[in-house]
């Protein structure tokens, strides 16, 4: 894969917690301007993306609460700006970073997904983001790592979700290490060419078209490079029901519900239910899982 990010680092883009402080009040604000300078739609392919209004009002944010409209109506709570995501583990550049800085050096694009939950629902959303592999290079991968475990914020001051213990706070995520470097893995900031609105995971959310929604984690503030797979909040959760790999695989069902179809979001009570693709219609991933029990690796 063609690297496009050159290491221009300087020792003010790896912010020490003291200085952070410092800075804070200099960066407030700007993260949102990152989102100009959009690249032609990666990803077309002729698909109708749903409306700013479907995707902003039914959605999955447990840490707002577990109804579909609670993250539109609860997630204003969360403070956005400043963000600083701690990047650690097997990096070379271990710090924490302000995303501001950070998305000054990224190259964000338009990246029209489709988007499939678990729960078998689905929507097509244009993202505005930058390659995952973009930020890892910056902070360089050592040659050890092999796997990239993500934490989203743990905050029950904003977060009312948070103060019951649906999920093992904070919410975690995982992929190996040749999932999170493909170039269809992107960190979101934004979509239809808007700031990210809190719901969907402000200021900063991972997007893994291929997988089912929940490994999509909102609201980033630790990456962190292991040589051991990291603890998932669904696998937690209910390890017979949620794997790690979590591919969309019409052929492998959830023990409670088919995955074989999906009903798309959008054209009210009689939306269109489709045949569900394998890799959300993704084959280049299919190279991937080469050789692995894609059943037993669910
Ligand atoms: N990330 C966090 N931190 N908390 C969550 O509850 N829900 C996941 C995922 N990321 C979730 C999360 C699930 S189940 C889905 S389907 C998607 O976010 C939903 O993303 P959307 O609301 O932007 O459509």
């Amino acid at each position: 894969m063609a690297k496009r990010w050159i290491n221009d680092l300087t020792h003010t883009d790896i912010t020490p917690e003291r200085v952070f402080l410092n800075r804070r009040q200099i960066i407030a604000g700007i993260g949102a301007g990152a989102i100009s300078g959009l690249a032609a739609p990666a990803r077309a392919e002729g698909l109708e993306p749903n409306s700013f209004e479907e995707i902003t009002s039914y959605c999955n944010y447990y840490e707002f609460g577990t109804g579909k409209e609670d993250p539109a109506r609860n997630a204003h709570m969360l403070t956005t700006s400043p963000w600083t995501v701690k990047i650690d583990g097997l990096v070379e550049r271990p710090g924490e970073y302000a995303l501001a800085g950070i998305i000054d050096k990224m190259t964000v694009e338009e990246r029209i997904y489709r988007f499939r939950c678990v729960e078998a629902w689905s929507m097509v959303v244009p993202w505005n983001g930058f390659e995952l592999a973009d930020l890892l290079s910056m902070a360089g991968v050592k040659s050890d790592a092999k796997y990239v475990a993500f934490e989203t914020a743990l905050r029950p001051d904003e977060m009312p979700g948070t103060r019951f213990p649906v999920l093992d706070w904070p919410y975690v995520e995982g992929l190996r290490l040749d999932e999170a470097m493909h170039p269809l893995t992107i960190m979101a900031t934004g979509l239809y060419g808007k700031p990210l609105p809190n719901q969907n995971g402000a200021p900063l959310r991972l997007v893994v078209p291929w997988k089912y929604g929940f490994k999509s984690i909102k609201s980033v503030v630790r990456i962190s490079l292991t040589d051991t797979q990291p603890p998932t909040s669904w696998n937690k959760a209910n390890a017979r029901e949620y794997g790690f790999y979590s591919n969309v695989n019409p052929d492998v069902d959830h023990p409670r519900w088919s995955q074989a179809s999906e009903r798309r979001i959008g054209g009210g009570l009689f939306s269109r239910k489709v045949p569900t693709q394998k890799f959300n219609g993704y084959d280049e991933v299919a190279s991937l899982y080469d050789g692995m029990d894609l059943t037993a690796n669910f």
